[in-house]
């Protein structure tokens, strides 16, 4: 079966945070939004049809999630990734933010220090500095336009208060997803500094062709003790509104600090729609995901092939995964703010502001490209133009 992700589909008046906050974040309601890390395609018929079904039984009361749940995740994990994972590992949470915090607050105490490496997703800085623990900036190195991990600066910052690390992979915004020789590297550092690694995984089957996604504890297993990944079908699947995350934890003791974490804030009940939508992502979702892949290559080559012909002064960072693009736009001369202000109100664009991504993110702006190609086209119009 073909796909249509070329369909344009109003999504305005939909209580949707990327049309309907327009105005809010942007200040104006007439920009094309490419922001919020949702997508502009259709949820698969697949998953919909799981949703209406329970829907019709219009009984909405608590839910538990069934077998299936772990079983789904546990066949899914296999399939896509070759991680062989335990039922027991396997914990919930309503998001991948709150289990990032979750996960903060069960294995941290005030005024320590936790480790991010910007510019990164920035409500990690919430996570981390909301509940009075310290935020340690480890900043990604941009080697002309490829980005790496700054180990030298990592081991420089550690000290007896570190006790933890959150790493992002595949990385939002910059979109590496981090090989294991580097994985292994940052493996090293967690161990020998008795450091705790949440892995925010969030965007780990969105691997662009020709890249390939390696969960920590999969490929190094003396990682399982200190390690919490969060995972989700919610990128893969478009099914952020049904606030469905969870993570893997191997080992017994963090799994049960994360799972009375879980009790104490009552947020075990869960979303019965986003048990069905799982379910059912996982189980029959790789066609739709394939094809959904090389849309958004394709998506990435107009980008970057206009861009190049036609505004060589932004050049992008080319995504391994996600879909987030990540533009450098020092090439235009505008200081930040005026690069702020001349993406909404000179060229009528929707884009992530770089700086709020944290240090390294000045001149950068980060464009979502889950859309129909035309949106794309759009977009690129737009930006020539106004240039
Ligand atoms: C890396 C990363 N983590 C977490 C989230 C948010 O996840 P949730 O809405 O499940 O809290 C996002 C959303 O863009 C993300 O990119």
């Amino acid at each position: 079966m073909t796909y249509n992700f070329d369909e344009q589909i109003d999504r305005s008046n939909t209580h949707t945070v990327k049309y309907d906050l327009r105005k809010a974040y942007f200040g104006k309601e007439d920009v094309l939004p490419m922001w919020v890390a949702d997508m502009d395609f259709r949820t698969p018929g697949f998953v919909t049809d799981a949703v209406k079904k329970r829907a019709e039984h219009e009984i909405y009361g608590y839910t538990i999630r069934p077998d299936e749940f772990q079983k789904a995740i546990i066949s899914w994990l296999d399939k896509r990734h070759g991680w062989q994972v335990m039922k027991n590992w396997i914990g919930y949470s309503p998001g991948a933010v709150p289990a990032v915090t979750m996960a903060l607050l069960a294995n941290t105490q005030p005024g320590d220090k936790v480790i991010v490496q910007p510019p990164v997703y920035f409500p990690f800085f919430g996570a981390v500095k909301d509940n009075g623990r310290q935020l340690v900036y480890n900043q990604l190195k941009n080697e002309n336009g490829h980005y790496r991990i700054d180990f030298e600066d990592m081991k420089a910052k550690i000290d007896k208060r570190t006790r933890m690390l959150i790493l992002c992979n595949p990385h939002n915004p910059v979109g590496r997803s981090w090989t294991k020789e580097e994985l292994k590297q940052l493996s090293e550092i967690c161990i020998e500094n008795d450091l705790f690694l949440i892995s925010d995984d969030l965007h780990n089957d969105l691997i662009l062709p020709g890249n390939k996604y390696y969960p920590v504890v999969q490929h190094f297993p003396k990682m399982a003790e200190r390690t919490i990944t969060v995972m989700a079908p919610s990128k893969t699947f478009n099914l952020a509104g049904l606030t469905t995350s969870f993570v893997v934890i191997p080992d017994e003791k963090l799994k049960n600090r994360y799972d009375q974490m879980l009790e104490n804030y009552h947020l075990y009940i869960g979303n019965l729609f986003g048990t069905e939508a799982l379910i059912a992502a996982y189980r029959h979702g790789e066609d739709w995901l394939e094809q959904l892949l090389e849309y958004l290559q394709a998506n990435v080559d107009y980008m970057d092939e206009f861009l190049q012909t036609y505004i060589p002064q932004i050049k992008m960072v080319k995504p391994e995964a996600t879909y987030l693009a990540w533009l450098d736009c020092s090439g235009l001369g505008l200081n930040d703010e005026g690069l702020r202000k001349f993406m909404i109100h000179k060229a009528g664009l929707g884009f992530s502001h770089g700086s709020t991504f944290g240090p390294g993110g000045e001149q950068f702006q980060r464009v979502n490209f889950a859309c129909p190609r035309s949106t794309v086209e759009m977009a690129m119009e737009k930006l020539r133009k106004a240039i």
